[in-house]
């Protein structure tokens, strides 16, 4: 490996929101506990970004107004079409200050307060709360679980989308927490049933790099002509290449008419005129133009990482069960085999027997009670503690 991915540098008393939340539940724990919640890595940014960072700093001591150049535009451009086989346009790509308060801009730019907003549960939190404070209403088709694996049911999906008050999907696509890749036959029919219902779909696609071997991602807006011209793309490198602080994003639209609604929406917050702060723009263009071999390293990793898991749990912990994980980081267990009542024993049993810091499955729906969320973004070691700890958890609680 040409890059360093199994060093371990401790986040403690660093504002890490990830950090500060385990030490928060527990100040008592030990020091060599790692959090493996939220969705960021326990990796180093890709020496090109840092070094492209620290060399702007020292040619160009000026931080003034500054917006994307060509460069920028180029790099996403091309990373697009190279890893995506997507081709877009310069004019297609605005910059947002990072993903969810593109979610907010689009919901503001193209519903009204009451309307309805579809999403598809168990979901990433935050897609109830950007519906919420807007004061649109949440509309729910829950996705299938067969034992194996999540499905979407499009016969409710179809069913809600009919709602004449239902202006929108909110896609996750790859899914965040199940794991899912979205097939190409899945979104046809999304898409098909979206544009018969005249319901806008926004497609979070900021896992779409992190994909394991075998799957590929399908921009929504790839789909077909009629699907790109009703659909807003929400992108960012930051969940590839460990820089959510960086608040950089991109969201793409090819209908100008959608585009110039959510470009005023953008400008009616005075967000527009430089939405992304120069580091931001900065470690884009960075990340996408220099990091592909860096990409590709971190990508084996992670497969690595899910590989030991899988085994580990299915050797040695049936009780669990590993969801098959086609994309993202964040690996998706089944634990209602470990018989606890509810999500709150559960939690406390992962938190105060096992020290794992994961991310409770009733966090992202009703439905997912008794599943929790793992982030295998960090170092095999760490991952062998935390299977350890969590083995000997288990093997008490058969025990008592
Ligand atoms: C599906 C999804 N969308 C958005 C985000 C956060 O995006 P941002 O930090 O760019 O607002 C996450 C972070 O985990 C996510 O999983």
């Amino acid at each position: 490996m040409a890059y360093n991915f199994k060093t371990f540098k401790s986040r403690r008393n660093t504002g890490s929101s990830k950090w500060g939340a385990m030490v928060q539940s527990n100040p008592s724990l030990p020091t060599d506990i790692i959090p493996l919640s939220v969705a960021d890595m326990e990796f180093e940014v890709a020496p090109e970004i840092i070094n492209g960072i620290k060399k702007r700093l020292t040619d160009n001591a000026i931080l003034g107004y500054e917006r994307p150049t060509d460069d920028y535009y180029t790099a996403i451009i091309n990373w697009m079409s190279k890893i995506h086989n997507w081709q877009i346009q310069k004019d297609w790509i605005i910059p947002t200050g990072s993903v969810v308060p593109a979610l907010v801009t689009a919901i503001q730019a193209f519903t009204n307060f009451e309307d309805k907003i579809l999403i598809m549960t168990p979901v990433y939190y935050p897609f109830y709360d950007v519906i919420n404070f807007t004061h649109r209403q949440v509309v729910d088709t829950p996705l299938t679980f067969d034992g194996e694996n999540y499905q979407i049911n499009f016969a409710d999906f179809e069913k809600k989308a009919a709602n004449s008050n239902v202006k929108m999907l909110i896609l996750c696509s790859p899914h965040n927490p199940v794991g899912r890749v979205w097939k190409k036959a899945e979104l046809e029919k999304i898409a098909k049933i979206c544009l018969a219902n005249d319901v806008l779909v926004v497609s979070d696609e900021i896992h779409a790099d992190l994909l394991m071997p075998g799957y590929t991602h399908i921009p929504y807006a790839t789909i077909s002509e009629e699907a790109a011209n009703n659909s807003v793309i929400c992108t960012a490198p930051s969940k590839t290449f460990n820089l959510a602080g960086m608040k950089a994003a991109n969201t793409i639209i090819k209908n100008s008419y959608l585009r110039r609604l959510f470009n005023d929406q953008q400008n009616r917050r005075g967000d527009g005129g430089m939405p992304v702060n120069i580091l931001g723009q900065l470690s884009v263009q960075l990340a996408y133009s220099k990091g592909e071999t860096w990409y590709h390293e971190m990508l084996t990793v992670i497969d690595d990482n899910r590989q030991y898991i899988e085994k580990y749990i299915k050797e040695n912990i049936p009780e669990i069960k590993v969801l098959p994980l086609q994309g993202t980081y964040l690996q998706w267990w089944d634990c209602s085999g470990l018989g606890f009542q509810n999500e709150v024993e559960l939690g406390n049993f992962m938190k105060e027997k096992a020290l794992l810091f994961l991310d409770d499955g009733y966090l992202f729906g009703d439905i997912s009670k008794q599943f929790e969320r793992i982030n295998i973004a960090c170092p095999r070691n760490v991952l062998e503690k935390a299977m350890y700890r969590l083995n000997r958890a288990v093997q008490d609680l058969r025990n008592s």
